[in-house]
Formats: C-alpha cells, sequence, structure tokens
C-alpha cells in the first residue's frame, strides 16, 4: 500500500529545464521525508506538483490516499503547506491571517477565532498578535507561515525549507513544533539545505539533483554508503593549508575539502588510527602547526558533497520575494476553499 505521500515518475519540464525527471516517492504514514538537494535541484517543484499548484507533464502523485491529479481539490482540504513561499498576508494582523485560512478553509468564525488564538500561543506570537505582519521580523513571520498551515491540522504536511535563514533560536523553536507535530501522527515531507535539520527530523532521507533521486536511505544508511572515516586538521598558519592538502591528498581515499576561513581541511581515508599516526608524522616533517587533528565519522554533509559534489549551502536571495508569491497563493487557498 502506498504512503501518505506517494509519487511515481513525475516528469515536470520548464522549457528546456527537465526540473522533475521521474521522480519516485513514497512516505510512510506518519514520517517526516527529508527531500535534499543543491539549490536547482528541483525540490520546490516537487512540493508544488504534489500540492497541486503545478501540474506534472507525467507521472502519478497520491497524497492522503487521494489522487493529486484527478482531485486537486479534496488533497488541498487534506494538506497543510508552508515555507519558501509563504503565505501571509502583510497588511493583515498575525490573529486576522490565522482567521482568514481558517474560513477559507470553511471553518465557522467562532472555531476560526479560538483556533487563531491557540496557534498564536503556541507560536509564541500572543503579544504581537494584533500587529500587521509586514512589522514581524523574519522569524516571527516563518512561525507565522507554519501556524498558518496548521489551522486545519492537516494529516499531510509540506514545509519547503521551512527554517531558511532564520537565527539558531527560532529554528529551535520550529523544529520542537514540527517534532510535537509529527509525534501527533502527521506525515511531513520537509525540504531542507540544512543537512543537521534533516539528520535531525528525517526519518528517510531522498537527495535529489537535476530532477533525479540519486540516493535515499535514513541519515544513517546514507552515512555508512559515503563510508570510512575522514581525518579533519585545523593547521595553525593560513599559509599552510595548500601544503597540508597535499598531504592529506596523499593518504586520502577522496575528495579533499578546505574551509578556508576556519583552517580546516577534512579528507576521506581508511586506515583508522594507524593512518592518523601517519598524517601527524608527515605534517611535522613539513614543519606543519597544527591545533587540532582528529578521525570521526562521515556526517550527512559528507554525504550530500560526494553524491553531489556540492557543498550545501543557502543562499538567502532564493527566498526572496516572498509578497509576489503570497499574494498568489492566496488567490490559490481561495480557490481550494470553494
Ligand atoms: N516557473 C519556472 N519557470 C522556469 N523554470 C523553473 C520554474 N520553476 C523552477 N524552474 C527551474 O527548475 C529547476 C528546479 O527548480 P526548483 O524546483 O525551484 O529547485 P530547488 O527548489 O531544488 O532549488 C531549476 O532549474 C529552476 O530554474
Ligand atoms: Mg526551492
Amino acid at each position: 500500500m502506498p504512503g501518505a505521500i506517494y509519487a511515481e515518475g513525475l516528469v515536470k519540464t520548464f522549457g528546456d529545464v527537465r526540473a522533475l525527471d521521474g521522480v519516485d516517492l513514497d512516505v510512510p504514514e506518519g514520517t517526516v521525508l527529508g527531500l535534499l538537494g543543491p539549490n536547482g535541484a528541483g525540490k520546490t517543484t516537487a512540493v508544488r506538483c504534489l500540492t497541486t499548484l503545478l501540474q506534472p507533464d507525467s507521472g502519478k502523485a497520491v497524497v492522503a490516499g487521494l489522487d493529486v491529479l484527478k482531485q486537486p481539490n479534496e488533497v488541498r482540504r487534506s494538506i497543510g503547506l508552508s515555507g519558501q513561499f509563504a503565505a501571509v498576508d502583510e497588511y493583515l494582523t498575525g490573529r486576522e491571517n490565522l482567521q482568514m485560512v481558517g474560513q477559507l478553509y470553511q471553518m465557522k468564525a467562532k472555531a476560526a477565532k479560538a483556533r487563531a488564538a491557540e496557534l498564536l500561543d503556541q507560536f509564541d506570537l500572543a503579544d504581537a498578535a494584533d500587529r500587521p505582519a509586514k512589522t514581524y521580523s523574519g522569524g516571527m513571520r516563518r512561525r507565522l507561515d507554519l501556524a498558518a498551515a496548521l489551522v486545519v491540522s492537516p494529516p499531510v504536511m509540506f514545509m519547503d525549507e521551512p527554517t531558511t535563514g532564520l537565527d539558531p533560536r527560532n529554528r529551535q523553536l520550529l523544529w520542537d513544533v514540527i517534532k510535537r507535530l509529527v509525534s501527533g501522527g502527521t506525515t511531513l515531507l520537509l525540504t531542507t539545505q540544512y543537512l543537521e535539520e534533516a539528520d535531525h527530523l528525517a526519518h528517510d532521507i531522498v537527495v535529489v539533483d537535476h530532477g533525479h533521486v540519486i540516493a535515499r536511505g535514513t541519515s544513517d544508511e546514507l552515512k555508512a554508503r559515503t563510508g570510512g572515516e575522514r581525518v579533519e586538521v585545523v593547521v595553525h598558519e593560513r599559509e599552510h593549508i595548500a601544503t597540508a592538502g597535499e598531504v592529506l591528498t596523499g593518504f586520502g581515499k577522496g575528495e579533499l575539502t578546505v574551509e578556508e576561513h576556519t583552517r580546516k581541511l577534512t579528507v576521506p581515508v581508511t586506515g583508522g588510527a594507524k593512518l592518523l599516526a601517519e598524517v601527524i608524522r608527515e605534517l611535522d616533517v613539513r614543519g606543519i602547526e597544527i591545533d587540532d587533528i582528529g578521525l570521526r565519522r562521515p556526517t550527512l554533509d559528507d554525504v550530500f558533497l560526494s553524491l553531489t559534489g556540492h557543498v550545501a549551502e543557502v543562499k538567502e536571495e532564493d527566498n526572496g520575494a516572498p509578497e509576489k508569491a503570497a499574494a498568489k497563493d492566496r488567490r490559490h487557498k481561495k480557490e481550494a476553499a470553494k
């Protein structure tokens, strides 16, 4: 039986760009899928297809047991969507935004009011509830956006980069909300470029690049597949980065990564502690002073790098222009409520 979110062979092209090139997904009910990929990989396109905002060229999608192509209205009533294209109306207050969503989903006015109050509390927005959303900070706006997606407690949620650009405190706050949500049985598809976020929240991970699924599994499975340990060295002098890089490449079994600003070099190795001792000797012979050296297991960042050839990085500007998108989104919501 397919899961709460299911896709088979999803294809979506924009002119020459194959944004989705045959994507399969299956998210069991009550679990979190982390959809990862570099910028332009097709994450948002996948979310938009699955949430009826875009019509795929071909393929099949079933969400909450409903055929996305044949029953779009029913699907819209069963899902919540939040994230990159935030659906917040700038000119309404936080409270009005939430009440409006409730009414779009045909809640009685009284029920919509009560639900709004409950969510404002839960999202730490009660104090700002009666100020227009345009006076909110980025973190508050994201919280309002997420709250808006939860007005009707949908069984299936989609979040497109819900914490991009947030400070650590707000990110933690959202993570807590998300965890509570999932423990209540919600199925969630989450896109993110923060691999720590996927590590933290997702049961399963799917990595996409150029519209293709290039890997899937649990975080641990992906790390195990990426294999082996890493030697990580922090050199004392910036000028020694290049030479240290040569040394590490000599011992390494894969691509060297260098973080210039922290003077940290990392390379995958096999050979454990014995090899580490050899690396230390060789660095010493070359007169390279080190601040820190160690062996560590691969992180999800290593997995991402080895799969996509990119270091995961968030480009803030990709999250821009929420206002325009929000207007479009509202139009959509109104249609959805019909
Ligand atoms: N409306 C659109 N018109 C033209 N190209 C688009 C459109 N939406 C997305 N694309 C292209 O499709 C690809 C995937 O984009 P997207 O799904 O936004 O990636 P991601 O969310 O992973 O960064 C990119 O090459 C992007 O430029
Ligand atoms: Mg995107």
